[in-house]
């Protein structure tokens, strides 16, 4: 079958993930890509979403070896008929555990039909200057990978006539999927004296947990630490001053500082 029409579905705080499906996009097609974007707060409590394009590439970041919830919950309002989908993750340097599985099922469950599947590196939403992980990743290299796996998938779906024809996606994870991550008990925090007012870090949450009056409150909550506010901040008034947090970078970086590459599925 020949693939004319393509659809990038992604929840991207920190915007690798979207950069990744981008990539592979370009290795499908050079015609115009429709972007569905599901990071932004309205995305939160939009209506189900029918898909009719011929070809679906679905990204989402790792968090704790799983999805993140609020990419869970958002992807689950779709609904597609057999629509092929490439599922892809992406993960700081560390590991993916069971996040591309939990991907695949979830594509199953909503009406997709998975033909391809990729684990991506993108840079550490933890990353700091002191504590770099994966940093500026993905990088050229990356982005080259990415477009090749697009390539190979147009060359098989163009083997196949019809999307039933393909055998079932095999991507590695284990049953049951890991324990999600408790809650953080703190969110970023935001230094007044540097601060602008600028709204950007309001704008970039995913999960309206930022409220901007003469001060700067964040709910606790509903912050999922994506990190999304600090790296939006233009002048660094906003960062993730949390211990547990700080050593989580510093155990990164001391254990998870030798480059991973893309590994994909089809
Ligand atoms: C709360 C949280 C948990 C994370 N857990 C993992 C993990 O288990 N393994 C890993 O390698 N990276 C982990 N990361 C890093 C992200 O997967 C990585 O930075 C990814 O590129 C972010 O995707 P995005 O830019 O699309 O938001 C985590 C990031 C956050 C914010
Ligand atoms: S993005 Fe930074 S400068 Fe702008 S409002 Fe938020 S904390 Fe303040
Ligand atoms: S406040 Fe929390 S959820 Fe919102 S962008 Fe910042 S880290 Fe992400």
């Amino acid at each position: 079958m020949n693939i004319s029409s393509v659809k990038l579905v992604y929840f991207s705080p920190t915007k690798t993930s979207k950069q990744i499906v981008e990539g592979i996009a370009k290795g499908i097609q050079d015609g115009p890509i429709e972007h569905l974007d599901l990071t932004p707060r309205q995305a939160k409590s939009q209506a189900f979403i029918e898909l009719h394009e011929e070809l679906a590439i679905i990204g989402a970041p790792v968090y704790g070896g799983r999805l993140p919830i609020e990419a869970v919950s958002r992807l689950k309002r779709l609904k597609a008929n057999n629509t092929p989908a490439v599922v892809v993750v992406v993960y700081g340097n560390r590991e993916y555990e069971d996040a591309l599985l939990e991907l695949r099922d979830l594509a199953l469950e909503t009406g997709f039909k998975p033909v391809a599947g990729g684990a991506f590196i993108g840079e550490h939403s933890f990353s700091t200057e002191e504590t770099p992980i994966a940093n500026g990743r993905p990088d050229t290299e990356d982005l080259k990978k990415a477009m090749e796996f697009g390539k190979k998938i147009q060359e098989t779906m163009g083997k196949i006539s019809r999307p039933m024809d393909t055998s079932s996606l095999q991507v590695p994870g284990n049953y049951p999927y890991r324990e999600r991550s408790q809650r953080s008990e703190a969110t970023p925090i935001t230094k007044e004296e540097y601060c602008i007012k600028c709204g950007k870090c309001a704008d970039a949450c995913p999960t309206a947990a930022i409220t901007i009056n003469s001060l700067i409150t964040t709910e606790q909550d509903t912050c999922i630490l994506c990190c999304a506010c600090v790296k939006s901040c233009p002048t660094n008034a906003r960062v993730m001053d949390l211990p547990r947090i700080k050593n989580v970078s510093e155990w990164l970086y001391t254990n998870f500082s030798k480059r991973k590459e893309p590994e994909t599925y089809i």
